[in-house]
């Protein structure tokens, strides 16, 4: 039986112009499958004699396994090629997405642009606290009426504190007042998270408190700054209404709502006169020295600057929404 030498150099050089997997396949095919010489050559030893057919089955033999090895060196190669797909012309390319800054950040630094030319320094805070510097150094005692207003998610507590997520960033104040010498002009942007979720609420959302400690500040000033914040930051004269209220560690303390599309009003942020309390539980001399404070909601500066009705939209990665804020 006549065994054709040359099957070996012909496979490798049809494999040299296979160019995807499909084409290797329907080549192998041709050399290995039913219908190949050394598959179907088997068939025909039967008609040879003994001798000869131990021969031939052994040289059939050898042969079909260098076939194997060559077209599985060959896979090989193949898989590990990237280029060996045709580059197709007509399919669409593949789209050339531009990450943006989130429209949260933007307005935060927006925020940052009015107050850091005034010296107001930033300060870090942090997001897990506990619950000396989230109330009772803020001048709220334990079961005063007021913790409840804060919808507080609580943590795993140890002997000596009761641990929980920040409520506001008005603990950067007492971080603050201990830790840097006065007068004291400090900005504080962070996370904060209350249980609380509807178009004008989330469980988690963004503050940036303000905290100036000097001598002979007033409330005239806490007036003044804040106005003159507001009008840079909108760009016009907005409508600003100072509303009386109550936080413990302010006194006293007013909130401050903007006007809102035909809806009413929005509130913004909280602010007033540092309790003396706070000062003094910081060790600050209250006859020499005096604060403000106030707190913003960035969410919700972000709602009325940009004309958005329902605050979880920052939050819903949705694209659409997002990419409207990417220039
Ligand atoms: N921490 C208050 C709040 O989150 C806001 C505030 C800050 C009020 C500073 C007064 C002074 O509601």
């Amino acid at each position: 039986m006549q065994i054709p030498q040359d099957l070996i150099d012909t496979a490798k050089l049809k494999l040299k112009s296979v160019q995807s997997e499909a084409e290797f396949f329907q080549l192998r095919a041709q050399f290995l499958g039913k219908k190949a010489y050394v598959i179907s050559a088997f068939a025909t030893l039967k008609s040879l004699d003994p001798l000869a057919k131990v021969a031939a089955a052994k040289e059939l033999n050898i042969l079909k396994g260098s076939l194997n090895k060559i077209f599985e060196d060959a896979l090989v190669n193949l898989q590990s090629e990237d280029d060996f797909t045709v580059l197709d012309t007509t399919l669409p390319a593949d789209p050339y997405l531009v990450g943006s800054i989130h429209p949260i950040t933007k307005v935060s630094q927006r925020v940052m642009d009015y107050f850091l030319p005034l010296n107001y320094q930033v300060f870090p805070g942090d997001e897990i606290e506990t619950d000396y510097y989230n109330f009772e150094a803020l001048n709220f005692p334990e079961n005063h009426p007021a913790r409840q207003m804060h919808d507080t998610f609580y943590l795993n507590s140890n002997a000596q504190s009761q641990h929980l997520l920040r409520t506001h960033t008005s603990n950067s104040q007492i971080h603050s007042m201990l830790r840097e010498d006065l007068p004291l002009y400090m900005l504080s942007p962070g996370r904060v998270y209350r249980c609380d979720s509807d178009t004008t609420h989330l469980p988690m959302f963004t503050q940036i408190e303000g905290l100036v400690v000097d001598q002979d500040v007033t409330f005239g000033d806490l007036k003044g700054v804040i106005i003159n914040f507001l009008e840079y930051f909108f760009e016009e004269k907005p409508e600003i209404r100072f509303r009386p209220s109550y936080f413990p560690f302010t006194e006293p303390s007013a909130e401050v709502d903007i006007k809102f599309g035909n809806n009413g009003w929005l509130e913004v942020l909280g602010c007033g006169m540092v309790h003396p309390n706070v000062l003094k539980g910081c060790n600050i001399d209250t006859k020499t020295y005096r604060g403000f404070a106030f707190g913003m909601g960035i969410e919700r500066l972000a709602m009325l600057y940009y004309g958005v009705e329902d605050i979880r939209d920052f939050y819903s990665s949705n694209l659409d929404f997002l990419n409207q804020f990417s220039s």
